[in-house]
């Protein structure tokens, strides 16, 4: 398996280009199942969970190409099948993503139960709940979600738990259902307005996305449509890190703050200096007088739990004491033993982490477990003393693109070597 080696030590100063968001992306890929004309998608990153989506799409029988400005298009009007195996699923969850359309498109599908990962048991109980209330016939056999629907019916559905993905299922099938749903509880990310966004391009009728409740009104088809997605907000969120936690000063282009107003705070109360503009942030600290801020993971508009890992290695060379709560998965702390092991000194009680900063950390060999503890470990190497080897690095392929080049172009020393 291919590893990261990075050399501790160096300011990161200059501009980086943000990419479009894994999390806008995914949905947006799987909403092209829902017509038969072509969706051409723009600002597309180019990431494992992409490559694996189209993979999906195309096993299905629809067709993808990608030109030169790293546009996608999917032609999905020549679906043979309405299946997600398992080879798949198991290495990308969000594939679940095609159950809400396939059902609403095609009255059927067949697609495996995402299994849990390293951060948590991962259910899916809300979308299926949900897809029952609109009509749909669903059985679980031998691991597969078996679903069957003549025609969705509208109905109201109330998440116990506003879960993103669950949403973005729901609000995809009900764009063809027969009737009106209201989605309450819904999850207010910013991903899922930006899926809206492309299925109202689409033809669809949706209101109050981005509030905890979502109408759409049932349409008879949906149309191609052209689209580009939103900037990743996390993937800045981490260069926002990187920056602070370097004592650099960096640009970010491409991006839009708008959706970080939560993270900059947090950063300001760290002590860096940021300044926006509608698609830029530039940000500057004093590495030396970083202070360590308390934080709470939990839906948007609040802390992201996929920026809780960068925090905690934030906070791990800051001044003073912090506590940081995960209230979103119930095992999103597996980057702590790792940190630790980089001299981090850190406390897990259950789904609290306490943290006292250190002066200094000291680069070592670790492993990445998934996606967001990996950054976790490479903003630790990158302000380590010495060299730090972060093993297991297919996980931060899924979510960053071209991370060691962004960063090496950032000043860092870091290099990809294969096994
Ligand atoms: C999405 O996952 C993101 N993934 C995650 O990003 C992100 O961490 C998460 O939302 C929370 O913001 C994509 O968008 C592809 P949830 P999702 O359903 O939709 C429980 C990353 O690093 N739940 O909002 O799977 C669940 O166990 C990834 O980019 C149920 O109990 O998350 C969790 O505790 C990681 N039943 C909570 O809800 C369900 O049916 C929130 O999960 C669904 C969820």
């Amino acid at each position: 398996m291919e590893k990261l080696i990075i050399h501790g030590g160096k300011c990161l100063n200059g501009t980086v280009k943000i990419s479009g968001a894994k999390n806008s992306v995914l949905p947006i890929l799987a909403s092209s199942l829902l017509s038969s004309d072509q969706i051409i998608i723009g600002n597309v990153p180019h990431l494992q969970d992409v490559t694996t989506t189209i993979s999906l799409l195309t096993e299905m029988g629809a067709h993808s190409s990608i030109d030169e400005k790293m546009r996608v298009t999917i032609d999905s009007s020549s679906i043979r099948n309405f299946f997600a195996p398992y080879e798949m699923v198991k290495t990308m969850r969000a594939s679940i993503l095609v159950l809400g359309p396939l059902l609403a498109h095609y009255g059927e599908a067949k697609v495996s139960l995402p299994g849990g990962c390293a951060i948590g048991s991962r259910p899916v109980n809300l979308h299926l709940e949900g897809l029952k209330s609109m009509g749909a016939k669903i059985n679980v056999e031998e691991g597969y979600i078996i679903a069957k629907a003549k025609k969705l019916k509208g109905t109201t559905i109330n998440l116990s738990i506003s879960s993103v993905t669950g949403t973005e299922n729901l609000m995809m099938a009900a764009t063809l259902a027969e009737g009106k749903t209201i989605i309450n509880n819904a999850a207010k990310e910013p991903e899922v307005v930006d899926l809206a966004n492309c299925l109202r391009l689409m033809g669809a009728d949706i209101s109050g996305d981005g509030t905890s409740s979502i109408t759409i009104n049932g349409v008879s088809n949906l149309s191609g449509c052209s689209y580009n997605v939103l900037p990743d907000r996390i993937e800045t969120g981490t260069y926002l890190v990187a920056a602070t936690i370097t004592g650099g000063n960096v640009t970010l282009k491409n991006t839009k703050p708008e959706t970080l107003k939560t993270i900059i705070r947090k950063l300001e109360d760290v002590g860096a200096e940021v300044e926006t503009t509608e698609d830029t942030i530039k940000i500057s600290s004093d590495k030396e007088n970083l202070r360590s801020v308390d934080l709470e993971t939990s839906p948007y508009p609040k802390f992201p739990t996929d920026m809780q890992a960068q925090f905690i290695t934030l906070n791990s060379v800051s001044k003073g004491r912090s506590r940081v709560t995960e209230s979103v998965f119930e095992n999103r702390f597996m980057h702590v033993q790792e940190l630790v092991r980089m001299g981090a000194d850190i406390d897990v009680k259950g789904n609290k982490a306490t943290i006292k900063g250190v002066k200094k950390l000291v680069g070592a060999n670790v492993m990445a477990t998934d996606l967001r503890a990996s950054a976790s470990l490479i903003l630790a190497g990158l302000v380590a003393d010495g060299k730090t080897i972060v093993d297991r690095i297919y996980h931060i392929d899924r979510g960053y693109e071209c991370i060691e080049e962004k960063l090496t172009q950032l000043g860092a020393v870091i290099k990809r070597v294969p096994q």
